[in-house]
């Protein structure tokens, strides 16, 4: 059978990479993919975006089931669309991706359904905004309600910066959240990626993983869409998964059914995590996360196909997914000027060739486009170096190893992507 994978991020190279490896699946198209699944076994690009196209492309070539990697056709209604053209698609409906593309959506929610998050006010206008931190005190959160691509978040440590923050919100139409700001508690522990796929009544959970969200070593710089990643995530207790099970994904999942926006697709709890193993939501994400995927794809070791399949037929009851018991850990190489102005048009030099494989790592691509015969960035995040190992430190080492082979001017990276789970368990 074929299938189609929806996006062109590192996320979905791993997820082509690994339905590509389904004895069921002769074929996986990605729409429109990058360089790096141009080159994979099993694996073709079309160049498509608009659902017109991908509805006929899906008819034409008698796909079996779709999956959607990003957020954005997923908030603009491509779940509701393939339906609608009868076409098996796996992903939330456009309402029910409002809870990500809608934080005070996301945040009514919660408190609606009793799901432990932080304490929130939603403003309009700017005075009110303003006095309402003046009332709440720093450290406080800021953000943009809507999808502003990793923009629209500021932990403000500051009074300061909490009042710069609203201003800017709250006026600069740059941000795509428009004019409205959700100002929340300051959260403190430590967080995580729980990350499920969800029948609309049963979760399956993956395994766990952590992030880096900061741009540069020891968490420091701007926010990004994520430096690099780990999985699983050492914080992520059998006692605290416990938790997140019963107090966040199954209310979620019953909630949104109980409010007629029944949730099917990836559904992702980025959790914050006390020492004493309580739990709160700091945002859900609508979608698998990226660069956790493609530790989290490196993982697992079930069929995907397989497990999509049940999930888009309601039997996710019936199946379980099977996971490497090694460390995954991706370090992201990004471009010159990334994330406010990404350079693209370099050369990348050292990518290992498709006959290069191996099996304890991967260079899932993202940002990435031919140019002639030569591999060129065209993106933020550029590559991602994913390597298992028998523990942190050895994925870790096995990937930076992998990452000293590839080099482009204006490389930027972390150094240190897993510190927090190495001090942990090294
Ligand atoms: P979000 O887009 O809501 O995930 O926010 C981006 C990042 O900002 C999160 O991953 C956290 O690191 C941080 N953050 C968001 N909300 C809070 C909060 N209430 N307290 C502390 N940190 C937060
Ligand atoms: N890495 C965080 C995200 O995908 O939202």
């Amino acid at each position: 059978m074929k299938i189609l994978v929806i996006g062109s991020g590192g996320r979905e190279h791993a997820l082509a990479w690994r339905l590509a490896q389904s004895s069921r699946v002769q074929k996986v198209f990605v729409a429109p993919g990058n360089a790096g699944t141009a080159l994979e076994d099993g694996v073709e690009n079309v160049p498509l975006t608009s659902f017109e196209e991908l509805i006929a492309f899906a008819r034409a070539e008698q796909i079996h089931a779709t999956v959607v990697g990003p957020e954005a056709p997923l908030a603009a209604g491509i779940v509701d669309a393939f339906r609608a053209a009868s076409l098996r698609i796996f992903g939330p409906t456009r309402a029910a991706a409002q809870l990500e593309s809608s934080k005070d959506f996301a945040k009514r929610f919660m408190t609606r359904h009793g799901i432990p998050t932080a304490r929130f006010a939603t403003f309009t206008d700017a005075a009110q905004a303003h006095a309402y931190v003046d009332a709440q005190g720093a450290p406080i959160v800021v953000k943009a309600d809507g999808l502003a691509a990793g923009k629209g978040v500021v932990v403000a440590l500051s009074l300061a910066e909490a009042h710069a923050a609203i201003g800017l919100m709250l006026l600069d139409a740059s941000y795509t959240g428009g004019a409205r700001v959700v100002i929340e508690e300051f959260l403190e522990g430590e967080e995580a990626s729980f990350i499920v796929m969800a029948d609309g009544v049963h979760a399956l959970a993956l395994a766990t993983s952590q992030d880096h969200k900061r741009l540069q070593d020891g968490d420091l710089g701007p926010n990004t869409g994520g430096m690099g990643a780990y999985s699983p995530a050492p914080v992520v207790t059998p006692g605290v998964h416990a938790r997140a099970m019963r107090e966040v994904i199954l209310p979620t999942i019953d909630g949104m059914a109980k409010d007629g926006m029944t949730y099917t697709g990836f559904l992702y709890a980025g959790l914050m995590i006390k020492p004493d193993g309580t739990l709160k939501v700091v945002e859900f994400n609508c979608r698998l996360g990226d660069p956790e995927a493609q530790a989290i794809m490196l993982r697992l070791k079930s069929d995907l196909a397989d497990l999509v399949d049940a999930a888009i037929d309601g039997h996710l009851d019936r199946v379980e997914a099977e996971w490497d018991r090694r460390v995954a850990l991706g370090v992201v190489m990004a471009a010159a000027g990334y994330p406010a102005a990404p350079r693209k048009g370099d050369a990348i030099s050292g990518l290992p060739g498709r006959a290069a494989h191996s099996e304890d790592s991967h260079v899932f691509h993202a940002g990435t486009a031919r140019q002639g015969d030569q591999t060129v960035t065209a993106g933020g995040r550029v590559l991602c170096v994913t390597a298992l190992g028998g523990n942190v430190s050895a994925a870790q080492k096995r990937a930076y190893e992998v990452v000293e082979t590839i080099r482009y001017d204006g490389l930027q990276m972390r150094r240190d992507i897993g510190y927090r789970a190495l001090g942990k368990r090294g």
